[in-house]
């Protein structure tokens, strides 16, 4: 047969495949470098430019995590409630705390406290508040019992691996969707039954397919 391509070109293959295995295990070592639990950000508690406590808020005053994180229900987005919420309360409660300067200051001068965020996926990850909460997976299966927290910190890893670990086998985190903000609610013993029919009923079925979570 002629020689249609010089000698060398016979390698090219092997070189082609070795390069993309070389790639494969970069990627794979990267991603398994950074992707370990000590390079999630469990435990980041970052200090806050208000001495702010869900612990005296959530906790003691049992004030409903809706009361401020008012779109968890119906938007993909939580979002941190804007400085007229606590002023529902803080014109008339501790005026003169100094604990509050900054709250009044951020209200008179219509400036927003500048909150330090906690939880932040990568761009690169799909992620909808609303999808959850509304058949019945409870805050506190991903953010730990916030209403102790005297500062809110990240307790899960908020990995790939962990999202999948639910998904595979979401039972024993559904309850019912009124009571996904209550810190304390307990299974009762009928707990598999009523999820066997819930999870009929909403018809949920967790994805584990690439592009439900990277579009
Ligand atoms: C009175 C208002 C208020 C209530 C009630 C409240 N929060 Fe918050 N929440 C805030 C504010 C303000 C922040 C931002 C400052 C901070 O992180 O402490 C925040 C932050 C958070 C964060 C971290 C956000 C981030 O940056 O990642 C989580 C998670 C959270 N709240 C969950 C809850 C849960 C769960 C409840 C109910 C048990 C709740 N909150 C009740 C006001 C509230
Ligand atoms: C439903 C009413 C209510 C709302 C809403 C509310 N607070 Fe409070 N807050 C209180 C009360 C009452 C206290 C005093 C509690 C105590 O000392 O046990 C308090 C205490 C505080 C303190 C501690 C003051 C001190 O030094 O003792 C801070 C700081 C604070 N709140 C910030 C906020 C911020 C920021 C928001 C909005 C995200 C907010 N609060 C929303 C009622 C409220
Ligand atoms: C299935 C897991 C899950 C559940 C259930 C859940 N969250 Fe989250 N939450 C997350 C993740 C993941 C993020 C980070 C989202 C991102 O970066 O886009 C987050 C972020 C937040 C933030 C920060 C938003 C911001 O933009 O700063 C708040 C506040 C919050 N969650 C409150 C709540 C409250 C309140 C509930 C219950 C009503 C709740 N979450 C239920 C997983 C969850
Ligand atoms: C504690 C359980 C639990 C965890 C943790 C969890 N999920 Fe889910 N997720 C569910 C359940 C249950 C459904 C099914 C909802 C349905 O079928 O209606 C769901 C549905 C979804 C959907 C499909 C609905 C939609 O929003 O389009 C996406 C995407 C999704 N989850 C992404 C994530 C990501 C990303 C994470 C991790 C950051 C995560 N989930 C963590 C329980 C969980
Ligand atoms: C249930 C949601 C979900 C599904 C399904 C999912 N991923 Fe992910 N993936 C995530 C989250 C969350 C992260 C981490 C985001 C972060 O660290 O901020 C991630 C991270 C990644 C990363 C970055 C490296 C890493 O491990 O942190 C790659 C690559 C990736 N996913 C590929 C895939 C592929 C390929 C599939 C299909 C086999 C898939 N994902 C399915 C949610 C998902």
């Amino acid at each position: 047969m002629a020689q249609i391509f010089p000698k060398a070109a016979n390698r090219l293959p092997l070189v082609t495949a070795l390069v993309a295995g070389l790639v494969v295990c970069g990627a794979v070592g990267f991603f398994w470098y950074y992707g370990a639990p000590e390079y999630t950000d469990v435990g980041y508690r970052p200090d806050q430019p208000v001495k702010y406590s869900h612990k005296v808020h959530a906790g003691n005053m049992a004030i409903d995590c809706r009361y401020c994180h008012t779109t968890v229900e119906w938007s993909s987005k939580a979002n941190v409630p804007p400085t007229r919420t606590c002023m529902n309360c803080h014109s008339l409660v501790g005026q003169d705390l100094a604990t509050l300067e900054l709250v009044r200051s951020s209200w008179e001068e219509n400036e927003p406290i500048e909150w330090i965020r906690i939880h932040d996926l990568g761009d690169y990850a799909y992620f909808n508040h609303a999808a959850h909460v509304r058949v019945g997976v409870g805050c506190i299966e991903c953010h730990g019992n916030v209403a102790e927290m005297e500062i809110v910190q990240q307790v899960e890893p908020l990995s790939m691996g962990w999202c999948l670990d639910c998904h595979r086998s979401p039972d024993e985190y559904l309850r019912p969707p009124d009571q996904v903000t209550n810190m304390y609610w307990v299974k009762p013993d009928n707990h598999a039954e009523w999820v066997t029919a819930w999870k009929e009923t909403m018809n949920i079925n967790p994805p584990e397919d690439c592009s439900a979570c990277h579009h």
